[in-house]
């Protein structure tokens, strides 16, 4: 059944009404339709349009389609109805005969479909949280599991000076830290609710829209109606935030990428986030880190897709706008599942911590920690950086590590070594001398375990 029809000769053609319809993808906001039509029933009822009688009648034949629907959920996509806003009325009617065409008074699905995306938006976003906070719970558990571990530190993917491996993991933290804020910025901003904007001009009806709001779980009512029934920011932003989140996701993937491969060793991922090859029995491929890196392009490419929808789209609803939503919650699962995935390799990670310590101790990441001795001695730091620099080509071509060098071999490039080049050379002394905030020293990773401890668990 179509909600309009009286002004039409003719039904739509078979491929029209294909290209149209939307209920196939839509019916993902079927709860949100109910609540949303809960809300203008009670809205309605107190401007007089509907009896308290007949407001209950609704309001009861809404929660048993809820309730049927929850039964079975796949059953909505594939009926014939246009849209999800033509599906729930059509059962009602159904259910309540002629009462069922009174909700609609004074509503148009402009508005109701900007409610209803917009409602969606929000327990998207608590959702997301949630799989943001126990992913950040993960990782700082790991971190706290490795604490002290020695890792190498890199700058252009060359060893570059020591560092933690809870200093490395916790880096990450940051970053998923910042994810969820953005994500609670970005709710703050959806608390505006655009229901009784009707089409585009706002309702006739005298119904107190802030109360409405806030029956719905928003804060207040949207302020232009134009606005409101055309907004879809929060469809950006979430996208935007997504595209972020996944970036992020997409360089921890790398990482654990490299760190897993053969050539470093640093990691074993464990069987359950791997898969094998059906030629080479030898492979254990990292597929679940492959696949959180990959599907970053697709939502990246949802946030740019819905930008270039909205871009010089006429005021106030045009149906582009239709296009929001498929992109939005395929990209809003692919970060979930991609934050719960993420999660999921941490469990049962062995870090095989001869293979770091050996590759932290190459490479001469304590060069630099040299050159600060040389400096200690008096000497000025350009000048110590071309001492070291030669020092270091000595040991390269006498395959050596420099504290594998003696006071004899250093006096050649520097008289100023002394037998406490040593201590100044071992990594755990150069990690421990970083304890400053947000430095690598152990001391600052456990009151950074502690702070995110705490901040997490009141959550
Ligand atoms: N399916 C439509 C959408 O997703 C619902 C709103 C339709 N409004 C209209 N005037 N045709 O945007």
């Amino acid at each position: 059944m179509a909600l309009w029809g009286g002004r039409f000769t003719q039904g739509p053609d078979q491929r029209f009404k294909d290209f149209n319809d939307s209920l196939k993808f839509d019916c993902a906001m079927a709860l949100e339709d109910i609540d949303g039509s809960i809300g203008w029933a009670k809205a309605i009822c107190e401007a007089g349009v509907l009896t308290l009688e007949e407001k209950d009648k609704l309001i009861q034949a809404l929660n048993e389609l809820r309730q049927e629907i929850a039964d079975d959920p796949h059953k909505i996509a594939g009926e014939a109805d246009e849209d999800i806003h033509s599906y729930v009325e059509r059962r009602l009617i159904e259910k309540v005969g002629q009462l069922g065409k009174k909700l609609h008074t004074g509503r148009s699905r402009n508005d109701q479909v900007a409610l209803d995306l917009k409602l969606w938006c929000r327990a998207s976003s608590v959702k997301i949280s949630e799989a943001l906070v126990h992913l950040e719970k993960t990782l700082v558990e790991c971190a706290k599991r490795h604490q002290g571990q020695i890792f190498p530190g890199y700058t252009h993917l060359q060893r570059a000076q020591p560092i933690t491996f809870s200093h490395y993991i916790l880096s990450y933290v940051q970053m998923f830290e910042r994810d969820y804020k953005r994500l609670q910025n970005a709710l703050d901003l959806m608390s505006t609710c655009p229901l009784g904007s009707a089409a585009l001009a706002g309702t006739a009806y005298k119904i107190d829209r802030d109360a409405l709001a806030v029956d719905l779980g928003f804060k207040e009512a949207t302020f232009n109606s134009l606005d409101a029934v055309s907004d879809r920011d929060h469809v950006l932003e979430l996208l935007s935030c997504a595209s972020i989140s996944m970036v992020h996701l997409s360089r921890l993937a790398e990482d654990l990428i490299i760190y897993n491969s053969g050539e470093a060793g640093f990691l074993e991922l464990s069987d359950k986030v791997t898969s094998g090859s059906s030629l080479m029995p030898q492979k254990k491929n990292p597929d679940a880190l492959e696949l959180i890196r990959g599907k970053c392009g697709r939502v990246v490419g949802a946030l740019t897709g819905m930008l270039v929808t909205m871009k010089a789209l006429p005021m106030a609803y045009d149906k582009d706008l239709q296009e929001d939503k498929e992109r939005l919650f395929d990209a809003m699962d692919t970060w979930h599942s991609c934050l719960d995935m993420a999660a999921l390799c941490f469990e049962d990670l062995k870090l095989r911590e001869s293979k770091v310590e050996s590759a932290a101790k190459g490479g001469y990441s304590n060069a630099t920690e040299l050159a600060d001795y040389l400096v200690s001695k008096g000497i000025a730091f350009r000048e110590a950086h071309e001492i070291v620099g030669r020092t270091v080509l000595y040991a390269i071509e006498k395959n050596k590590a420099l504290e594998d060098l003696s006071v004899d071999e250093f006096e050649k490039f520097s008289q100023v070594v002394g037998g406490d080049v040593y201590e100044c050379l071992k990594l755990e002394n150069i990690v421990a001398k970083r304890d400053i905030k947000g430095g690598t020293a152990p001391r600052q990773n456990a009151l950074e375990i502690e702070r995110l401890e705490k901040l997490l668990a009141s959550r």
